[in-house]
């Protein structure tokens, strides 16, 4: 199914639909392992492993290269800290930027109002459940609906705050695509091509099959930076991908 994202320039081209995540220490890997990728991907996730290590500079570094940049910082605070957090973290020039959608929705509504007040606006992306959480862990915290259930109610309280882009995993992202229609920008990760490890992700699908349910962009980690070949990897993704749209 070819997904209709308004965020997306060109959804026929696989190079938009992939995002590789960028979790090293330190500038210095993140630089080798780009060299080693060799201009294959568009996309890059800053989370908060580098970003804590190189801040804004590395992220301007990566625009000076030509790269999109998804700053994936999580906030998740009162709402007048998370609006200055956005104020702070977007003057590098990323295109993406997540919050939790647990802070709930005066959070998320402040959040949005701070980023339509930038000259450069990064488009938010609210998190509803980590793909690392299962119904166990839900469970820990207190929650006792299924994971698709708080999904659902995350997603549908950040549209309704004014967020029009979710991460959420591949098992959610055909309900949220039917629920939320075409415009929403639905950002996966959890991504396993067929053969590589699982680690510490619960609810996983290959890159295929998210596609295939609706995901506008896949977020891939560790199949591709812990890759003996990573250029390899991510060009076999990215005719997956190819082949799903
Ligand atoms: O290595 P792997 O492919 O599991 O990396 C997934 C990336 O996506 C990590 O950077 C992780 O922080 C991020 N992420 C996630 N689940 C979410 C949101 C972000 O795994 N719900």
């Amino acid at each position: 199914m070819l997904t209709d994202t308004q965020a997306i320039l060109d959804p026929s081209d696989p190079k938009e639909r992939l995002i590789v995540a960028l979790d090293f220490p330190s500038a210095a890997p993140a630089r080798t392992f780009l060299t080693q990728l060799g201009g294959t991907c568009r996309w890059l996730k800053v989370g908060m492993e580098l970003y804590y290590a190189e801040g804004n500079s590395f992220v301007q570094e990566l625009r000076t290269l030509g790269y999109e940049v998804f700053l994936d910082l999580k906030f998740h605070d009162i709402p007048n800290t998370v609006a200055g957090a956005i104020r702070s973290a977007s003057t590098a020039g990323a295109t993406l930027l997540t919050l939790h959608a647990a802070g709930g929705a005066v959070m998320m509504e402040a959040a949005a109002h701070a980023a339509s007040q930038l000259s450069a606006s990064p488009r938010l992306l609210a998190v509803t459940v980590l793909t690392s959480m299962d119904s166990a862990q839900l469970a820990g915290i207190g929650i006792t609906d299924t994971p698709a259930d708080q999904v659902l109610r995350l997603a549908k309280l950040a549209w309704a705050s004014g967020i029009r882009g979710m991460v959420c995993s591949a098992e959610e992202v055909a309900l949220l695509r039917s629920t939320l229609g075409p415009s929403a920008e639905l950002v996966v990760p959890g991504i396993r091509p067929a053969g590589t490890a699982i680690g510490d992700q619960k609810r996983v699908a290959s890159p295929a099959d998210a596609i295939r349910r609706g995901a506008s962009r896949l977020v891939v980690g560790r199949p591709i930076t812990h890759a003996a070949a990573p250029q390899a990897a991510a060009e076999a993704i990215l005719a997956e991908i190819a082949s799903a749209l």
